[in-house]
């Protein structure tokens, strides 16, 4: 694997390898076992969007596999001044050993990929969220010890978090249901990958529908980064799109409430629900960390 830009790119394989590395860095960070598999490695880390949890489990992670990570803000950069993607990809690949990148378009991710020589991960996007799908499908099988026969639910937009949950949850082995408004499905590109999988996939608008059976419930917030400007407009699009009490008694008993975090309390989840499943969800917050040292070193070390 030499890049992690989207989960379309991965197989079923490649993602469970992920997985089971990602289980081995957190056994072995609970057990105070050193792994300095990345020691004198440096990770650029470009953001052009805010975060807390990305920005912080990927530098720790850094440090904790011996390496160390650069927080790149683009205030900062000369990206911010207009020096294209092509030029700073070639010239940081000179000096470091990758970039996490979190940006607008996917386009920008892609093209650091094609013309630096260095691993690219991509740390979110408008299209897709790939490091954090990761920690949801090994929170999953922490839980739930596995995910054959296993459904998947997502109430809201069809946005990055959704569109990487679709192609996460359907390659490795789950069913998945959706529900979103008409006018804010997923991605074409993932709607087209779903045909490959048949009934498996399920697309409504009627949150009780998608959520009949499920087994994990996952949402995410109404406007995501970039999308302020529509905010009031989207609070009348998505009014209902919730999961609370009613959504949960439609889940399977036991169903498990997923959430990449940060989290909009009574818009896209009950303050009750999110509280019930709070383990649950800083469980997902913190297997950000371990998901992504498995990243780091399938992608950046010269042994795997
Ligand atoms: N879930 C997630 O990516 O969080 P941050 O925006 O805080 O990085
Ligand atoms: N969909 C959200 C996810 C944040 C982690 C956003 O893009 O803002």
């Amino acid at each position: 694997m030499k890049h992690l830009l989207k989960l379309l790119d991965l197989s079923k394989e490649e993602i469970i390898d992920i997985l089971n590395l990602a289980d081995q860095l957190k056994y072995e960070n609970k057990n105070g076992i050193e792994h300095h598999i990345l020691k004198g490695k440096t990770l650029g880390m470009i953001f052009q969007k805010s975060s807390t949890r990305t920005r912080v489990s990927f530098e720790t992670g850094m440090y904790q596999l011996g390496g160390q990570a650069l927080f790149l803000s683009n205030r900062d950069l000369q990206i911010g001044r207009g020096e294209p993607v092509q030029d700073t990809a070639r010239v940081l690949s000179r000096y470091i050993d990758g970039i996490m990148i979190r940006t607008f378009a996917q386009k920008e991710v892609e093209d650091l990929a094609g013309y630096g020589s260095i691993p690219i991960i991509n740390g979110l996007t408008d299209f897709c969220h790939p490091c954090q799908v990761l920690a949801d499908l090994m929170t999953i099988r922490e839980y739930k010890g596995r995910f054959d026969g296993l459904k998947m639910c997502y109430i809201g937009d069809g946005n990055n978090m959704a569109n990487s949950l679709i192609v996460g949850g359907l390659k490795v082995g789950m069913s998945v249901s959706i529900a979103c408004p008409e006018g804010y499905r997923p991605d074409p590109q993932v709607l087209k990958f779903t045909k490959e999988y048949g009934d498996k996939f399920f697309m409504t608008d009627k949150p009780l529908e998608a959520a009949a059976g499920s087994d994990v419930l996952f949402t995410d917030v109404w406007t995501s980064m970039g999308e302020e400007d529509e905010t009031e407009k989207r609070k009348i699009a998505f009014a209902g799109y919730q999961i609370n009490d009613e959504v949960m008694a439609a889940a399977n008993e036991g169903a498990m409430v997923q959430h990449c975090l940060p989290a909009h309390r009574e818009e896209e989840i009950t303050e009750k629900v999110f509280e019930a499943h709070a383990n649950e969800i800083f469980d997902e917050a913190e297997n950000r960390l371990h998901a992504q040292k498995a990243v780091m070193v399938k992608v950046m070390s010269d042994k795997q």
